[in-house]
């Protein structure tokens, strides 16, 4: 231990983090040797030019942004039948999973704990995760088939999560034959000195990395091993807040095959010009989403000649791959978006702060950021009312709430 710990203060030292070893002697051997683990996993060369980046003025708007094409699902006339019958023969053959990206916790919503495990209100009390679980296996039946489902944790709520699912005899799924849970990756978060931030229990404070880090994630936790080994093909990839997820489409996943992308998604039309939704778009030509935290008022309220927004089909994170783009994306880092957020921390001195004004910087790669790299990607316009009923707020924000949720639920699935 001695030896390494040596080695580790000489890193240490190189990239000036010597004070995450401030507290070390009072830790008890286990976290000792947890936090040594942790120091050695860090990239201190990324997490150095994050931290530069930081200062940097953010880049005026240099790429060429233009709207995308798109198709609506209820106009394509006699090509929906044909789309859909390519898409049923795939289902039935076994080539789809779907995965659920689970790593957020609901603060937001001010829930206390992970999101998935949140109850909207139905009467039922089901949980979003029983709910997806639900529409899953519904769907799965219609073509004979179990479709596989792999759930992304953080390290922070995995183990809430998996004993989540426990306690509800995984809704019917079977652990590691036909439900996979992974845990994404993390980032440190860091202070605005560049001073990576000590928690409250005396480790390395980190952050879950965004669910861009999906792609590495699935292909480091052979799950794309797995699916190949099931025959999987195409993987769709959803949020775990939006409790009208369609994780099964036929339509979208005939044009896929049919049109020879790797990538195909599904849009909505935006509500109003300022919802707070990411925007598909091409940037530089290439197929690309941007963020509501990002694109300009200009942008965001641009129509056309008919009156409709310029930049109005909203991605509501239902994503299409191939196993093969998953894999390709998987193998080039994304950039990395950075947020700058409260952080309870340890000081130098052993006392816990609990900021009450944003104190760390936190860093998150978005999955959309891979778009750019495929040449083709179909997006689909679908209805508002039967996929897209999100979970972010508490009922008082009066959008996107359980409130808001429950009704778009009850009315799709004629519950009143
Ligand atoms: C997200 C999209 C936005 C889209 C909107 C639709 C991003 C960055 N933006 O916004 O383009 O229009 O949903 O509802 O996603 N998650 C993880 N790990 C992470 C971060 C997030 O698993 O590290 C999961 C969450 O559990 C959730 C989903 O990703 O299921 C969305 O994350 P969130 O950060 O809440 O995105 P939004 O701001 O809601």
């Amino acid at each position: 231990m001695d030896k390494k710990l040596e080695e580790v203060k000489a890193i240490l030292k190189k990239y000036g983090q010597e004070h995450l070893l401030n507290h070390y002697d009072k830790l008890d051997e286990k976290h000792q040797k947890m936090l040594i683990n942790q120091i050695e996993k860090i990239n201190f060369e990324l997490v150095n030019s994050l931290y530069q980046n930081t200062s940097k003025e953010p880049k005026k708007q240099q790429d060429e942004i233009t709207p995308i094409d798109y198709l609506d699902k209820y106009k394509l006339n006699d090509k929906y039948k044909y789309y859909e019958n390519i898409g049923k023969k795939a289902i039935k053959e076994g080539k789809l999973a779907a995965v659920t990206m689970a790593g957020g916790q609901g603060t937001r919503l001010g829930h206390n704990g992970p999101k998935g495990t949140f109850d909207i209100g139905l009467d039922s009390h089901k949980s979003l995760f029983e709910l997806l679980a639900d529409s899953l296996k519904e769907e799965g039946k219609k073509y004979g088939v179990i479709i596989p489902w792999f759930i992304m944790t953080s390290r922070e709520n995995n183990k809430a999560t998996v004993e989540f699912f426990e306690k509800h005899k995984f809704f019917g799924y079977q652990k590691d034959k036909s439900i996979f849970f992974f845990i994404q990756g993390e980032l440190p978060m860091i202070d605005t000195e560049g001073k990576i931030l000590i928690g409250e229990d005396g480790l390395i404070k980190e952050a879950a990395d965004g669910h861009g880090g999906i792609y590495e994630s699935l292909v480091k936790n052979g799950m794309t091993e797995k699916m190949r080994q099931m025959g999987v093909e195409w993987v769709f990839i959803g949020g775990v807040d939006n409790c009208l997820v369609k994780m099964v489409d036929p339509v979208l996943m005939g044009i896929a095959i049919d049109k020879g992308v790797t990538v195909a998604c599904k849009s909505v039309v935006k509500a109003n010009a300022h919802e707070k939704v990411g925007v598909f778009c091409k940037r530089n030509g290439k197929p690309n989403v941007i963020e509501y935290s990002e694109i300009t008022e200009e942008m965001a309220e641009a129509t056309d000649e008919n009156g409709e927004l310029l930049y109005g089909e909203s991605h509501i994170l239902c994503n299409l791959f191939s196993v093969d783009a998953i894999e390709r994306m998987g193998a080039n880092p994304l950039p990395y978006h950075v947020a700058y957020k409260k952080a309870t921390y340890m000081d130098k001195d052993g006392n816990i702060v609990v900021p009450d004004s944003p104190n760390a910087y936190k860093f998150e790669a978005f999955l959309f950021d891979a778009f750019g790299s495929v040449d083709d990607m179909a997006v689909l316009r679908v209805k508002r009312e039967e996929e897209f009923a999100p979970v972010k707020n508490a009922d008082s924000a009066g959008v996107d709430c359980p409130r808001t949720a429950r009704k778009l639920y009850k009315a799709f699935y004629h519950l009143d």
